[in-house]
Protein backbone atom coordinates (compact mmCIF):
# COMPACT_ATOMS: atom_id res chain seq x y z
CA UNK A 1 0.00 0.00 0.00
CA UNK A 2 2.82 2.23 0.96
CA UNK A 3 4.88 1.66 -1.84
CA UNK A 4 1.68 2.04 -4.01
CA UNK A 5 1.20 5.58 -2.43
CA UNK A 6 4.46 6.75 -3.62
CA UNK A 7 4.10 5.73 -7.04
CA UNK A 8 1.03 7.47 -6.73
CA UNK A 9 2.80 10.41 -5.53
CA UNK A 10 5.27 10.29 -8.07
CA UNK A 11 3.34 10.42 -11.03
CA UNK A 12 1.29 13.28 -9.60
CA UNK A 13 4.51 15.22 -9.72
CA UNK A 14 5.04 14.16 -13.41
CA UNK A 15 1.91 14.99 -14.36
CA UNK A 16 2.58 18.54 -13.35
CA UNK A 17 5.55 19.05 -15.62
CA UNK A 18 3.59 17.16 -18.46
CA UNK A 19 0.00 17.25 -18.13
CA UNK A 20 -1.02 16.18 -21.18
CA UNK A 21 0.80 13.28 -20.69
CA UNK A 22 -1.90 10.72 -21.65
CA UNK A 23 -0.44 7.38 -20.29
CA UNK A 24 0.10 8.73 -17.23
CA UNK A 25 -2.94 10.25 -16.37
CA UNK A 26 -4.62 7.19 -17.40
CA UNK A 27 -2.05 4.92 -15.31
CA UNK A 28 -2.71 7.38 -12.30
CA UNK A 29 -5.93 6.87 -12.55
CA UNK A 30 -6.44 3.14 -12.69
CA UNK A 31 -3.85 2.94 -9.77
CA UNK A 32 -6.35 5.23 -7.41
CA UNK A 33 -8.76 3.10 -8.38
CA UNK A 34 -7.46 -0.06 -7.57
CA UNK A 35 -6.29 1.29 -4.59
CA UNK A 36 -9.72 1.99 -3.09
CA UNK A 37 -9.68 5.74 -4.42
CA UNK A 38 -12.83 5.91 -6.43
CA UNK A 39 -13.00 9.51 -5.70
CA UNK A 40 -10.06 10.81 -6.88
CA UNK A 41 -9.72 8.11 -9.62
CA UNK A 42 -13.06 9.60 -10.81
CA UNK A 43 -11.29 12.95 -10.97
CA UNK A 44 -8.29 11.75 -12.65
CA UNK A 45 -10.30 10.01 -15.34
CA UNK A 46 -11.89 12.95 -16.10
CA UNK A 47 -8.70 14.68 -16.78
CA UNK A 48 -7.68 11.88 -19.15
CA UNK A 49 -11.01 12.06 -20.92
CA UNK A 50 -10.62 15.92 -21.68
CA UNK A 51 -7.50 14.64 -23.89
CA UNK A 52 -8.76 11.91 -25.40
CA UNK A 53 -12.75 12.36 -25.20
CA UNK A 54 -13.85 8.61 -27.27
CA UNK A 55 -11.41 6.45 -25.09
CA UNK A 56 -13.74 3.55 -24.35
CA UNK A 57 -11.96 2.55 -21.79
CA UNK A 58 -11.23 5.66 -19.78
CA UNK A 59 -14.97 6.11 -20.15
CA UNK A 60 -15.29 3.00 -18.13
CA UNK A 61 -12.93 3.55 -15.65
CA UNK A 62 -14.94 6.73 -15.01
CA UNK A 63 -18.21 4.71 -14.85
CA UNK A 64 -16.26 2.05 -12.20
CA UNK A 65 -15.33 4.85 -10.21
CA UNK A 66 -18.89 6.16 -10.14
CA UNK A 67 -20.14 3.28 -9.12
CA UNK A 68 -17.69 2.67 -6.55
CA UNK A 69 -18.10 6.04 -5.97
CA UNK A 70 -21.99 5.51 -5.35
CA UNK A 71 -22.90 8.08 -8.32
CA UNK A 72 -25.35 6.16 -9.09
CA UNK A 73 -26.92 8.62 -11.50
CA UNK A 74 -23.89 9.33 -13.03
CA UNK A 75 -22.96 5.75 -13.68
CA UNK A 76 -26.17 4.83 -15.81
CA UNK A 77 -25.60 8.25 -17.95
CA UNK A 78 -22.21 7.14 -18.76
CA UNK A 79 -23.19 3.65 -19.34
CA UNK A 80 -26.07 4.90 -21.22
CA UNK A 81 -23.52 6.47 -23.86
CA UNK A 82 -21.52 3.43 -24.00
CA UNK A 83 -24.00 1.05 -24.86
CA UNK A 84 -25.20 2.44 -27.33
CA UNK A 85 -22.30 1.55 -29.37
CA UNK A 86 -22.16 -2.77 -29.87
CA UNK A 87 -18.19 -2.77 -29.75
CA UNK A 88 -19.05 -1.37 -26.06
CA UNK A 89 -16.37 -2.73 -23.82
CA UNK A 90 -17.50 -5.98 -21.92
CA UNK A 91 -16.77 -4.04 -19.23
CA UNK A 92 -20.06 -1.68 -19.36
CA UNK A 93 -22.11 -4.87 -19.77
CA UNK A 94 -21.01 -5.82 -16.43
CA UNK A 95 -21.53 -2.77 -14.53
CA UNK A 96 -24.62 -2.77 -15.84
CA UNK A 97 -26.04 -5.81 -14.69
CA UNK A 98 -25.00 -4.53 -11.04
CA UNK A 99 -27.11 -0.90 -11.57
CA UNK A 100 -29.85 -3.51 -12.84
CA UNK A 101 -29.16 -5.76 -9.63
CA UNK A 102 -29.53 -2.63 -7.23
CA UNK A 103 -33.24 -1.56 -9.27
CA UNK A 104 -33.96 -5.33 -8.73
CA UNK A 105 -34.43 -5.82 -12.14
CA UNK A 106 -32.96 -9.30 -12.05
CA UNK A 107 -33.73 -11.05 -15.74
CA UNK A 108 -32.36 -8.17 -17.53
CA UNK A 109 -28.81 -7.70 -15.40
CA UNK A 110 -28.56 -11.27 -15.68
CA UNK A 111 -28.43 -10.96 -19.27
CA UNK A 112 -26.15 -8.34 -19.25
CA UNK A 113 -23.81 -10.32 -17.04
CA UNK A 114 -23.89 -12.93 -19.61
CA UNK A 115 -22.51 -10.42 -22.46
CA UNK A 116 -20.20 -9.69 -20.09
CA UNK A 117 -19.06 -13.40 -19.41
CA UNK A 118 -19.35 -14.48 -23.04
CA UNK A 119 -16.78 -11.61 -23.80
CA UNK A 120 -14.45 -11.94 -21.22
CA UNK A 121 -14.54 -14.39 -18.30
CA UNK A 122 -12.50 -12.71 -16.01
CA UNK A 123 -15.15 -10.56 -15.36
CA UNK A 124 -16.78 -13.58 -13.49
CA UNK A 125 -18.16 -11.02 -10.14
CA UNK A 126 -18.99 -13.04 -7.01
CA UNK A 127 -21.78 -10.37 -5.93
CA UNK A 128 -23.34 -10.96 -9.57
CA UNK A 129 -23.10 -14.66 -9.27
CA UNK A 130 -24.83 -14.87 -5.81
CA UNK A 131 -27.98 -12.70 -6.95
CA UNK A 132 -28.01 -14.02 -10.47
CA UNK A 133 -26.44 -17.14 -10.63
CA UNK A 134 -28.70 -18.94 -8.14
CA UNK A 135 -31.54 -17.85 -9.16
CA UNK A 136 -31.07 -18.52 -12.67
CA UNK A 137 -30.06 -22.11 -12.10
CA UNK A 138 -33.26 -22.72 -9.56
CA UNK A 139 -35.42 -21.35 -12.39
CA UNK A 140 -33.94 -24.07 -14.78
CA UNK A 141 -34.54 -26.57 -12.69
CA UNK A 142 -38.15 -25.72 -11.81
CA UNK A 143 -38.61 -25.59 -15.81
CA UNK A 144 -37.13 -28.69 -16.55
CA UNK A 145 -39.39 -30.35 -13.72
CA UNK A 146 -42.21 -29.06 -14.14
CA UNK A 147 -44.29 -28.35 -17.77
CA UNK A 148 -46.62 -25.20 -18.00
CA UNK A 149 -49.41 -26.93 -17.95
CA UNK A 150 -49.38 -28.84 -14.29
CA UNK A 151 -46.79 -25.90 -12.93
CA UNK A 152 -48.36 -25.04 -9.54
CA UNK A 153 -48.70 -21.49 -8.92
CA UNK A 154 -45.32 -20.69 -7.45
CA UNK A 155 -44.23 -17.40 -6.23
CA UNK A 156 -40.70 -17.30 -8.53
CA UNK A 157 -40.18 -14.56 -10.64
CA UNK A 158 -40.13 -16.19 -14.51
CA UNK A 159 -37.30 -15.50 -16.95
CA UNK A 160 -39.19 -12.89 -19.61
CA UNK A 161 -40.52 -15.01 -22.71
CA UNK A 162 -38.48 -14.37 -25.62
CA UNK A 163 -39.29 -11.50 -27.55
CA UNK A 164 -41.01 -12.27 -30.75
CA UNK A 165 -39.14 -11.07 -33.73
CA UNK A 166 -40.69 -8.11 -35.88
CA UNK A 167 -42.21 -9.73 -38.59
CA UNK A 168 -42.37 -8.59 -42.29
CA UNK A 169 -46.15 -7.89 -42.54
CA UNK A 170 -47.55 -8.33 -46.42
CA UNK A 171 -44.11 -8.73 -47.67
CA UNK A 172 -46.10 -9.62 -50.63
CA UNK A 173 -48.22 -6.62 -51.41
CA UNK A 174 -46.70 -4.76 -53.79
CA UNK A 175 -47.37 -1.02 -52.79
CA UNK A 176 -47.15 0.62 -49.05
CA UNK A 177 -50.91 1.92 -48.38
CA UNK A 178 -50.44 5.68 -49.04
CA UNK A 179 -51.59 8.20 -47.20
CA UNK A 180 -51.00 7.07 -43.86
CA UNK A 181 -51.40 10.03 -41.84
CA UNK A 182 -54.07 12.68 -41.81
CA UNK A 183 -52.86 16.27 -43.12
CA UNK A 184 -53.80 19.23 -41.24
CA UNK A 185 -53.78 22.54 -41.66
CA UNK A 186 -53.19 24.60 -38.38
CA UNK A 187 -54.42 28.26 -38.26
CA UNK A 188 -52.03 29.01 -35.50
CA UNK A 189 -49.00 30.80 -36.52
CA UNK A 190 -46.11 32.35 -35.03
CA UNK A 191 -47.58 35.28 -33.34
CA UNK A 192 -49.88 32.16 -31.25
CA UNK A 193 -46.43 31.61 -30.05
CA UNK A 194 -45.72 33.65 -26.85
CA UNK A 195 -41.73 34.34 -26.94
CA UNK A 196 -38.89 31.82 -28.26
CA UNK A 197 -38.09 34.60 -30.09
CA UNK A 198 -34.59 32.86 -30.80
CA UNK A 199 -35.93 29.78 -32.38
CA UNK A 200 -38.48 31.28 -34.42
CA UNK A 201 -35.46 33.42 -36.10
CA UNK A 202 -33.71 30.24 -36.17
CA UNK A 203 -36.97 28.04 -37.91
CA UNK A 204 -37.39 30.74 -40.64
CA UNK A 205 -33.72 31.23 -41.14
CA UNK A 206 -33.02 27.66 -42.02
CA UNK A 207 -36.41 26.45 -43.34
CA UNK A 208 -38.80 28.60 -43.67
CA UNK A 209 -36.65 31.10 -45.87
CA UNK A 210 -34.79 28.86 -48.00
CA UNK A 211 -38.39 27.86 -48.75
CA UNK A 212 -39.72 31.32 -49.88
CA UNK A 213 -36.64 32.02 -51.75
CA UNK A 214 -35.11 28.99 -53.28
CA UNK A 215 -32.79 30.98 -56.09
CA UNK A 216 -31.17 33.13 -53.34
CA UNK A 217 -29.95 30.47 -51.60
CA UNK A 218 -28.79 28.98 -53.88
CA UNK A 219 -26.82 31.60 -55.05
CA UNK A 220 -25.13 31.72 -52.18
CA UNK A 221 -24.12 28.21 -52.53
CA UNK A 222 -26.19 27.52 -49.27
CA UNK A 223 -27.55 23.79 -49.47
CA UNK A 224 -31.38 23.84 -48.88
CA UNK A 225 -32.24 20.52 -46.83
CA UNK A 226 -32.04 18.88 -43.33
CA UNK A 227 -34.05 19.36 -40.71
CA UNK A 228 -33.85 20.71 -37.64
CA UNK A 229 -34.48 19.00 -33.90
CA UNK A 230 -35.96 20.87 -31.35
CA UNK A 231 -35.01 19.47 -27.51
CA UNK A 232 -36.04 20.58 -24.30
CA UNK A 233 -38.26 19.84 -21.33
CA UNK A 234 -41.76 18.75 -22.02
CA UNK A 235 -44.73 21.44 -22.34
CA UNK A 236 -42.39 23.79 -23.18
CA UNK A 237 -43.95 24.58 -26.93
CA UNK A 238 -41.72 22.21 -29.20
CA UNK A 239 -44.76 20.61 -30.86
CA UNK A 240 -46.73 23.73 -30.77
CA UNK A 241 -44.10 26.01 -32.30
CA UNK A 242 -44.07 23.02 -35.33
CA UNK A 243 -47.74 23.08 -35.82
CA UNK A 244 -47.71 27.23 -35.62
CA UNK A 245 -44.98 27.10 -38.37
CA UNK A 246 -47.10 25.18 -40.90
CA UNK A 247 -49.31 28.01 -40.05
CA UNK A 248 -47.03 30.78 -40.50
CA UNK A 249 -46.14 29.27 -44.08
CA UNK A 250 -50.14 28.16 -44.63
CA UNK A 251 -48.65 24.85 -45.97
CA UNK A 252 -50.13 21.45 -44.96
CA UNK A 253 -48.59 20.03 -41.46
CA UNK A 254 -47.94 16.15 -41.51
CA UNK A 255 -47.37 14.68 -37.80
CA UNK A 256 -45.66 11.38 -36.82
CA UNK A 257 -46.14 11.02 -33.55
CA UNK A 258 -44.92 8.48 -31.21
CA UNK A 259 -47.58 5.78 -31.81
CA UNK A 260 -46.97 5.96 -35.63
CA UNK A 261 -43.05 5.51 -34.93
CA UNK A 262 -43.74 2.73 -32.35
CA UNK A 263 -46.50 0.89 -35.04
CA UNK A 264 -43.69 0.94 -37.42
CA UNK A 265 -42.04 -1.81 -35.92
CA UNK A 266 -44.82 -3.89 -36.77
CA UNK A 267 -42.97 -5.44 -39.74
CA UNK A 268 -42.93 -2.98 -42.35
CA UNK A 269 -41.54 -0.04 -41.08
CA UNK A 270 -39.14 0.88 -43.93
CA UNK A 271 -42.16 1.00 -46.18
CA UNK A 272 -44.17 2.89 -43.85
CA UNK A 273 -41.31 5.44 -43.08
CA UNK A 274 -40.80 5.84 -46.77
CA UNK A 275 -44.60 5.91 -47.30
CA UNK A 276 -44.83 8.81 -44.68
CA UNK A 277 -41.85 11.06 -47.12
CA UNK A 278 -43.77 10.12 -50.00
CA UNK A 279 -46.56 11.53 -48.50
CA UNK A 280 -44.94 14.44 -47.28
CA UNK A 281 -43.25 15.13 -50.79
CA UNK A 282 -46.68 14.99 -52.11
CA UNK A 283 -48.42 17.29 -50.66
CA UNK A 284 -45.86 19.76 -50.69
CA UNK A 285 -45.15 22.85 -49.05
CA UNK A 286 -45.75 21.04 -45.90
CA UNK A 287 -44.25 20.38 -42.76
CA UNK A 288 -42.96 17.32 -41.75
CA UNK A 289 -42.77 16.74 -37.95
CA UNK A 290 -41.46 13.62 -36.18
CA UNK A 291 -42.97 14.03 -32.74
CA UNK A 292 -40.81 12.17 -29.70
CA UNK A 293 -37.91 11.57 -32.51
CA UNK A 294 -35.65 9.81 -29.80
CA UNK A 295 -38.33 6.86 -30.30
CA UNK A 296 -36.53 6.10 -33.56
CA UNK A 297 -33.52 6.38 -32.67
CA UNK A 298 -32.32 3.55 -30.54
CA UNK A 299 -32.76 3.40 -27.18
CA UNK A 300 -31.49 1.18 -25.08
CA UNK A 301 -34.45 -1.16 -24.98
CA UNK A 302 -35.09 -0.85 -28.25
CA UNK A 303 -31.17 -1.81 -29.55
CA UNK A 304 -32.34 -5.85 -29.17
CA UNK A 305 -34.91 -5.35 -32.18
CA UNK A 306 -33.14 -6.15 -35.49
CA UNK A 307 -35.18 -3.62 -37.14
CA UNK A 308 -33.56 -0.83 -35.30
CA UNK A 309 -30.52 -0.09 -37.38
CA UNK A 310 -32.68 -0.48 -40.74
CA UNK A 311 -35.27 1.38 -39.09
CA UNK A 312 -32.89 4.28 -38.87
CA UNK A 313 -30.78 3.73 -41.92
CA UNK A 314 -34.17 4.39 -43.88
CA UNK A 315 -34.70 7.77 -41.97
CA UNK A 316 -31.32 8.88 -42.58
CA UNK A 317 -31.70 7.91 -46.53
CA UNK A 318 -35.27 10.01 -46.36
CA UNK A 319 -33.41 13.04 -44.93
CA UNK A 320 -30.29 13.14 -46.84
CA UNK A 321 -32.19 13.96 -49.93
CA UNK A 322 -29.84 12.53 -52.52
CA UNK A 323 -31.77 9.44 -53.41
CA UNK A 324 -35.90 11.66 -53.50
CA UNK A 325 -35.47 15.25 -53.21
CA UNK A 326 -36.88 16.56 -50.07
CA UNK A 327 -37.56 20.74 -51.75
CA UNK A 328 -40.83 21.88 -50.43
CA UNK A 329 -40.73 19.69 -47.19
CA UNK A 330 -39.98 21.30 -43.93
CA UNK A 331 -38.73 18.68 -41.68
CA UNK A 332 -38.85 18.93 -37.92
CA UNK A 333 -38.24 16.69 -35.29
CA UNK A 334 -38.95 17.18 -31.60
CA UNK A 335 -37.39 15.17 -28.44
CA UNK A 336 -37.74 15.47 -24.57
CA UNK A 337 -34.82 13.04 -24.24
CA UNK A 338 -31.88 13.92 -26.68
CA UNK A 339 -29.48 11.86 -24.93
CA UNK A 340 -31.46 8.87 -26.42
CA UNK A 341 -31.32 9.86 -29.92
CA UNK A 342 -29.09 8.33 -32.39
CA UNK A 343 -25.76 10.03 -33.09
CA UNK A 344 -26.32 9.52 -36.51
CA UNK A 345 -29.02 11.59 -36.85
CA UNK A 346 -26.66 14.92 -36.08
CA UNK A 347 -24.53 14.53 -38.79
CA UNK A 348 -24.33 17.63 -41.55
CA UNK A 349 -27.66 17.70 -43.68
CA UNK A 350 -29.54 15.69 -40.84
CA UNK A 351 -30.56 17.65 -37.99
CA UNK A 352 -27.46 19.13 -37.63
CA UNK A 353 -28.97 22.21 -36.18
CA UNK A 354 -30.29 21.46 -32.67
CA UNK A 355 -32.05 23.86 -31.16
CA UNK A 356 -32.69 24.08 -27.18
CA UNK A 357 -36.22 24.73 -26.41
CA UNK A 358 -35.77 26.24 -22.88
CA UNK A 359 -38.86 26.80 -20.20
CA UNK A 360 -40.11 30.50 -21.03
CA UNK A 361 -38.64 33.34 -19.18
CA UNK A 362 -39.94 36.05 -18.13
CA UNK A 363 -41.27 37.74 -20.55
CA UNK A 364 -42.24 34.63 -22.72
CA UNK A 365 -44.36 33.63 -19.68
CA UNK A 366 -46.06 37.56 -20.03
CA UNK A 367 -46.55 36.41 -23.71
CA UNK A 368 -47.89 33.03 -23.25
CA UNK A 369 -50.44 34.09 -20.65
CA UNK A 370 -51.22 37.31 -22.61
CA UNK A 371 -52.09 34.89 -25.63
CA UNK A 372 -53.75 32.33 -23.47
CA UNK A 373 -55.94 34.44 -21.47
CA UNK A 374 -57.21 36.94 -24.90
CA UNK A 375 -59.73 34.55 -25.52
CA UNK A 376 -61.39 34.47 -21.88
CA UNK A 377 -63.55 36.71 -20.09
CA UNK A 378 -61.37 38.60 -17.77
CA UNK A 379 -61.10 41.56 -15.16
CA UNK A 380 -58.25 43.35 -14.07
CA UNK A 381 -55.32 40.92 -14.78
CA UNK A 382 -51.73 41.91 -13.79
CA UNK A 383 -49.66 40.28 -16.38
CA UNK A 384 -46.35 41.14 -15.27
CA UNK A 385 -47.51 40.04 -11.55
CA UNK A 386 -48.08 36.68 -12.67
CA UNK A 387 -45.17 36.02 -15.11
CA UNK A 388 -42.78 36.85 -11.85
CA UNK A 389 -44.95 34.05 -9.61
CA UNK A 390 -44.32 31.38 -12.19
CA UNK A 391 -40.55 30.54 -12.75
CA UNK A 392 -39.56 27.47 -13.96
CA UNK A 393 -43.20 26.90 -15.27
CA UNK A 394 -43.69 25.20 -18.93
CA UNK A 395 -46.07 26.65 -21.45
CA UNK A 396 -48.35 23.89 -20.67
CA UNK A 397 -47.89 24.59 -16.95
CA UNK A 398 -49.01 28.12 -17.43
CA UNK A 399 -52.15 26.59 -19.82
CA UNK A 400 -52.90 24.28 -16.32
CA UNK A 401 -53.24 27.33 -14.46
CA UNK A 402 -55.48 28.98 -16.71
CA UNK A 403 -57.85 25.90 -17.09
CA UNK A 404 -57.92 25.16 -12.77
CA UNK A 405 -58.83 28.92 -12.46
CA UNK A 406 -61.90 28.57 -15.08
CA UNK A 407 -62.86 25.18 -13.52
CA UNK A 408 -63.52 27.53 -10.39
CA UNK A 409 -64.99 30.69 -11.80
CA UNK A 410 -67.15 27.34 -13.71
CA UNK A 411 -67.76 25.98 -10.21
CA UNK A 412 -69.30 29.20 -8.98
CA UNK A 413 -70.96 30.18 -11.50
CA UNK A 414 -73.02 26.90 -11.62
CA UNK A 415 -73.91 27.80 -7.70
CA UNK A 416 -74.86 31.37 -8.14
CA UNK A 417 -76.26 31.03 -11.83
CA UNK A 418 -73.94 34.41 -13.10
CA UNK A 419 -71.19 33.88 -14.78
CA UNK A 420 -68.11 36.08 -13.67
CA UNK A 421 -64.91 37.05 -15.57
CA UNK A 422 -61.37 35.45 -14.36
CA UNK A 423 -59.86 37.63 -12.03
CA UNK A 424 -56.09 38.29 -10.67
CA UNK A 425 -56.84 36.43 -7.66
CA UNK A 426 -58.23 33.02 -8.79
CA UNK A 427 -55.10 32.84 -11.43
CA UNK A 428 -52.79 33.70 -8.04
CA UNK A 429 -54.55 30.76 -6.10
CA UNK A 430 -54.30 28.77 -9.18
CA UNK A 431 -50.62 29.33 -9.65
CA UNK A 432 -50.38 27.98 -5.96
CA UNK A 433 -51.79 24.94 -6.64
CA UNK A 434 -49.70 23.91 -10.13
CA UNK A 435 -46.27 22.47 -9.51
CA UNK A 436 -43.62 23.82 -12.06
CA UNK A 437 -42.95 20.70 -14.20
CA UNK A 438 -39.40 22.07 -15.77
CA UNK A 439 -36.99 21.33 -13.10
CA UNK A 440 -37.28 17.62 -12.74
CA UNK A 441 -36.01 17.57 -16.12
CA UNK A 442 -32.87 19.97 -15.51
CA UNK A 443 -31.92 16.85 -13.18
CA UNK A 444 -31.47 14.77 -15.97
CA UNK A 445 -30.24 17.04 -18.35
CA UNK A 446 -27.57 18.09 -16.09
CA UNK A 447 -26.37 14.69 -15.50
CA UNK A 448 -26.10 14.28 -19.05
CA UNK A 449 -24.34 17.58 -19.58
CA UNK A 450 -21.81 17.28 -17.41
CA UNK A 451 -21.24 13.38 -17.86
CA UNK A 452 -21.78 13.12 -21.23
CA UNK A 453 -20.88 16.06 -23.21
CA UNK A 454 -18.89 14.82 -26.08
CA UNK A 455 -18.22 17.09 -28.83
CA UNK A 456 -19.97 19.79 -26.41
CA UNK A 457 -23.44 18.70 -27.47
CA UNK A 458 -24.83 19.61 -24.33
CA UNK A 459 -22.85 23.15 -24.35
CA UNK A 460 -26.52 24.78 -24.31
CA UNK A 461 -27.50 23.34 -21.40
CA UNK A 462 -24.80 24.27 -19.62
CA UNK A 463 -25.41 27.21 -20.05
CA UNK A 464 -28.89 27.88 -19.53
CA UNK A 465 -27.56 26.11 -16.01
CA UNK A 466 -24.86 28.35 -15.46
CA UNK A 467 -22.25 25.91 -15.17
CA UNK A 468 -20.57 26.93 -18.00
N1 LIG B 1 -44.56 29.43 -26.14
C1 LIG B 1 -45.84 29.06 -26.00
N2 LIG B 1 -46.83 29.89 -26.39
C2 LIG B 1 -48.12 29.52 -26.24
N3 LIG B 1 -48.52 28.35 -25.71
C3 LIG B 1 -47.57 27.49 -25.30
C4 LIG B 1 -46.19 27.80 -25.43
N4 LIG B 1 -45.47 26.77 -24.94
C5 LIG B 1 -46.37 25.85 -24.56
N5 LIG B 1 -47.64 26.27 -24.75
C6 LIG B 1 -48.86 25.55 -24.42
O1 LIG B 1 -48.51 24.36 -23.76
C7 LIG B 1 -49.00 23.23 -24.46
C8 LIG B 1 -47.97 22.13 -24.43
O2 LIG B 1 -46.87 22.49 -25.23
P1 LIG B 1 -46.22 21.48 -26.25
O3 LIG B 1 -45.95 22.19 -27.53
O4 LIG B 1 -47.02 20.24 -26.38
O5 LIG B 1 -44.87 21.16 -25.49
P2 LIG B 1 -43.72 20.14 -25.88
O6 LIG B 1 -43.98 19.64 -27.26
O7 LIG B 1 -42.47 20.95 -25.76
O8 LIG B 1 -43.77 19.07 -24.85
C9 LIG B 1 -49.32 23.71 -25.85
O9 LIG B 1 -50.40 23.01 -26.40
C10 LIG B 1 -49.67 25.16 -25.63
O10 LIG B 1 -51.01 25.27 -25.29
MG1 LIG C 1 -44.50 17.66 -27.65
Amino acid sequence: MEFSQEIIQSLREALNATPNNFPLRRHLAELLLAHGEPGEAAEAFRDALKLSPHDKQIQIGLAESYFKAGKVSAVKVLLEELLKDKSAPPKAHQLMAHMLVSENRLAEARTFYKQALAANAALQDDELDKKLFLQVSSQLRLQDEVSPADSLPMNVETPPAPKPEPIPLALGRPEPADDLLESEKPEISFADVGGMESVKEAISLKIIQPLKNPDLYRAYGKPIGGGLLLYGPPGCGKTHLARATAGEVNSGFLSVGINEILEMWLGQSERNLHAVFEQARGTKPCVLFFDEVDALGASRSDMRHSAGRQLINQFLLELDGVRYSNEGVLILAATNAPWHLDTAFRRPGRFDRMIFVPPPDLASRRSILEIQLAKRPCDGIELDALAHKTDGFSGADLSAVIDQAIEDKLREALKSGTPAPIRQKDLLKAIKRVKPSTREWFTTARNYALYANQSGFYDEILHYLNLK
